[in-house]
């Protein structure tokens, strides 16, 4: 019998134990530092002379290790491995399937601190950020265990009398994982047995920047007994093997979190048919986000202070749920304003590896020179009032910034920086503000921070977000308890963590019996 799901708790780093149990799993970690890791396809470990080399992004100089890298020949041998694989898969018993995860989620648990720790090298995350990735992780491991075992018989549907009607659920077939470096545990492991759980094989082209932490993931996965073929681990270049395997014809179904842009192109490409496909492609897409925390005039402003520093800052700002727009009504804007700019001005930026660092570095050069530009567009679209320098001589580090007075058609506050860049605009009231906070193309998570009753339920019903958040900030959604995802271009509402998610990726499948 399996226990009801709960979430994985937060670990409390107050408590010495656990602080020494942290710094033991980054010496772990230092410990392995710089060790190549293999494909896996079919089971089988490929070595590949050309290497995609994992840095740290807090200490450039440092390589966390090298991925061997697929080319279209190695994608195409994977996808043949699992095209092979799925005609047992899709049989193995759902109970079977859900043990996998299960055991993956045991095994984690066990070397948590050592998953967390590889995150702080990683990709730059401090003690909680990583803390929470993995967590998360271990947490879509057993939502989607038991998720399974309650759509393992399919739903009841009517039969007539001498009819027997069945109503179930069938896998789709090959899936294409294309896994983001901001969650780069949760995000790709959720993904992935998603995937896996309902029946499905699967490729995993993990990003870039972070194929380290996945490798150690798909090690888990055979090491819980995931059959061989059922995932695949091929880190590659999203020209090559991405495009190579969003077009494949055996290519079933394709999850996808990332940007806006690559989302789009991935929807263009996979709506193509290619010879010999014999269906249309299915698509799951996470894509960006510009996230607003209206503040009201009749609200709690030092919660609402806490909350925007803390959605806005909480990992660099490298969340598709960070506020990155803080839209406060005119009469208490300046007491917001000045009450976050005070908190921002005692974050402390530095390395991730240290305990009481709130803000590691961003992910890469290519993030750091973007959000450095974004910041010059800030400068001369409003005001700023802290932050605004970077540094990127040892790792790519940003400070928190805040721009201050933004027309709300302004660049900073419609375009996703995905950085620790928050700009406020001011409201005249209510209604105003909450116009303000659609105004994007994007619709993923928002918060309002507000006493009045009327406007929350207002905010309900036309504040157009995915994932809508009352009296708290806007990032942290919990697995099974916040299902996540967003609306417009923020992607297809694929809500991850939330009761109908494994459905994307089956099919359902009516029987009817006369006797
Ligand atoms: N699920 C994360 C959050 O809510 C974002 O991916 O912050």
């Amino acid at each position: 019998m399996v226990q009801p799901y709960k979430h994985e708790p937060l670990t409390d780093f107050t408590v010495e134990e656990n602080r020494q149990a942290y710094l033991q799993a980054l010496k772990t970690v230092e410990g392995y530092l710089g060790q190549d890791y293999p494909l896996i396809i079919g089971g089988e470990k490929l070595t590949t002379e050309e290497k995609i080399v994992s840095y740290n992004p807090a200490n450039k100089e440092e390589v966390v290790g090298s991925v061997s890298k697929a080319n279209k020949e190695l994608a195409e041998k994977a996808m043949q491995a699992a095209v092979e694989a799925f005609k047992t898969w899709r049989k193995t018993k759902p109970e079977i399937r859900a043990d996998v995860l299960f055991k993956a989620a045991a095994i984690i648990r066990r070397r948590k601190h050592e998953f967390s720790a590889l995150m702080t090298k990683e990709a730059g995350k401090p003690w909680r950020e990583a803390d929470a990735d993995t967590a998360e992780g271990i947490d879509f491991l057993e939502f989607y265990g038991r998720q399974m075992l309650v759509l393992k018989n399919g739903v009841p549907v009517q039969s007539r009398p001498n009819e027997f009607n069945r109503y179930d659920y069938i896998p789709l077939g090959v899936g294409i994982i294309i896994s983001p470096w901001n969650f780069p545990f949760a995000i790709m492991a959720g993904t992935t047995v998603a995937a896996i759980v309902s029946g499905n094989t699967v490729l995993l082209k993990p990003a870039s920047t972070t194929p380290i932490i996945a490798a150690k993931f798909a090690e888990v996965m055979e090491e819980a007994g995931l059959p061989k073929g059922v995932l695949n681990f091929v880190p590659g270049s999203g020209a090559e093997v991405g495009d190579y395997l969003v077009d494949h014809k055996d290519t079933r179904f394709i999850s996808f979190t990332g940007s806006r842009d690559v989302g789009l192109r991935i929807f263009d490409r996979s709506s193509k048919i290619s010879e010999g496909q014999l269906w249309m492609k299915r698509l799951i897409a996470e894509m960006g986000g510009k996230d607003t925390i209206v503040v009201d005039s009749e609200a709690d402003l030092e919660l609402a202070a806490q909350s925007i520093m803390a959605s806005a800052f909480g990992f660099s700002g490298q969340k598709c749920s960070a506020c990155s727009r803080a839209v406060i009504v005119e009469d208490v804007y300046d007491q917001v304003l000045n009450r976050v700019v005070e908190l921002t001005n005692q974050i402390k930026v530095g390395e991730p590896s240290e305990q009481d660092t709130f803000m590691g570095p961003v992910i890469d050069n290519n993030a750091f020179k973007k959000i450095m530009e974004y910041v010059e567009i800030g400068k001369s679209e409003g005001k700023l009032m802290t932050g605004g320098e970077g540094d990127s001589s040892k790792g790519y580090f940003i400070k928190p910034t805040v721009f201050a007075d933004l027309d709300p058609k302004s660049r900073i506050m419609q375009e996703e920086i995905f950085g620790p860049v928050v700009g406020f605009s001011k409201a005249k009231d209510f209604n105003e503000a909450l116009e303000i906070a659609n105004n994007t193309e994007y619709g993923l998570t928002g918060a309002v921070i507000t006493k009045n009753r009327a406007h929350m339920e207002q905010a309900r019903e036309d504040f157009h977000v995915g994932n809508l958040y009352f009296n708290r900030g806007c990032t942290g959604a919990i697995v099974g308890y916040q299902p996540f995802g967003g609306f417009n271009m923020s992607g297809t509402d694929s809500k991850a963590g939330g009761p109908d998610y494994l459905l994307l990726h089956m099919q359902g499948k009516t029987t009817s019996e006369l006797y």
